[in-house]
């Protein structure tokens, strides 16, 4: 019997740099995970999700280039997934617009991401709880429900802080189903609990919110710098540390077999030096780097090529899309006149 088919769905948001927190926790993952046979894989720059956060075109612009060089750079094969930028497929937003009709208002109004906002304006003394909330921020959910239901991804990796989101559309979908006619597929999280999570600059958890990241592909030299400026506390050389709880150490082991990590421990013991360590740990991820690092600099240099690759991507997606919303705008009764009984 014909197994059912597994699709996997991915998006990432135009907004940043990526960095080492974001290559151990989501992109090596996901690059391992594209290699496997069995499962359909489609990532895209969720490009338009950008809107929800106002920040300038230049920086949305530049952060889709980055995105795309470093996922390329990283290794994810475009010839064996399907790699778009979500603009370029159009059926993704008449699909919003679609669900948006099966939505229940309040279902959004449970969204943790609007709720945290308004819970701030609360705390602040602001008169407008919803100060600085707009559409896109609210209805931001229906969006990545759209993106989801239209390749009828059945897997959707995500981090923890998603998974309301997959909620939200597992709900959108089965009100679709029902009021209208079975549709959709619903969705699954895909959650992995053992995805590393690294501690940046300050110690804190690495992330753009702290100012504390690393990014993954500096020059040398820099790279190297920022290494140097991870904090540590202030043990001597030759007096022994623990390594739990070190960033160094947490950095180290998301970048190394457990044999590697199990011999640094012993290093921690006798008492490795911090200077000792910091370079250790550069040079180890160094040699890890160097080569996508070379990459991602060539494909920065060609932003064209990455446009080319992108349009074949999206061709790809839409030979799906576009039978698929001809589709759906049948089952909600927008239909071509001339077909209809006098
Ligand atoms: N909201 C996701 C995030 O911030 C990004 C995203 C947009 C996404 N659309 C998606 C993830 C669809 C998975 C599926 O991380």
């Amino acid at each position: 019997m014909k197994q059912p088919r597994h699709v996997s769905l991915t998006g990432i948001t135009t907004t940043g740099t990526p960095h080492l927190g974001n290559y151990a926790g989501a992109i090596r993952p996901a690059i391992a995970a594209s290699r496997r046979d069995d499962v359909d894989s489609f990532y895209f720059l969720a490009d338009y999700h950008s809107l929800a956060k106002n920040l300038d075109p230049d920086t949305i612009a530049r952060s889709t280039l980055e995105i795309a060089a470093t996922w390329l750079a990283a290794g994810l094969d475009p010839a064996r997934v399907t790699l778009y930028r979500q603009s370029d497929i159009p059926e993704i937003l008449e699909l919003a617009w679609i669900l948006s009709g099966v939505t229940a208002k309040g279902l959004m109004n449970r969204s943790h991401a609007y709720k945290a906002v308004v819970a701030d304006n609360e705390a602040s003394d602001s008169r407008d709880p919803d100060k600085g909330i707009s559409m896109a921020l609210f209805g931001y959910p229906v969006l990545m429900t759209a993106d989801i239901l239209m390749f009828k991804a059945t897997h959707v990796p995500v981090g923890r802080d998603q998974k309301q989101h997959l909620e939200m559309a597992r709900d959108i979908a089965a009100r679709f189903n029902h009021v209208y006619r079975e549709t959709f597929v619903l969705p699954e999280p895909v959650i992995d609990e053992h995805t590393a999570v690294l501690a940046g600059l300050d110690g804190r958890k690495m992330s753009k919110s702290y100012g504390n990241t690393i990014p993954l592909f500096l020059s040398e030299k820099k790279f190297r710098k920022l290494i140097m400026k991870i904090k540590t506390n202030s043990l001597e050389p030759g007096e022994p540390k623990d390594p739990d709880g070190c960033t160094l150490f947490s950095i180290y082991r998301a970048f190394a077999t457990p044999e590697q990590t199990a011999a640094l421990r012993v290093r921690y013991a006798e008492g490795i030096g911090w200077g000792e360590m910091k370079q250790l740990l550069f040079e180890h991820l160094d040699a890890e780097l160097a080569g996508p690092r070379a990459e991602y600099e060539r494909l920065l240099a060609n932003p064209a090529r990455i446009e080319e690759i992108l349009a074949e991507g999206a061709a790809r997606a839409r030979s799906i899309s576009r039978p698929f919303l001809a589709e759906i705008r049948d089952a909600i009764g927008i239909r071509s006149l001339a077909g209809l009984a006098p």
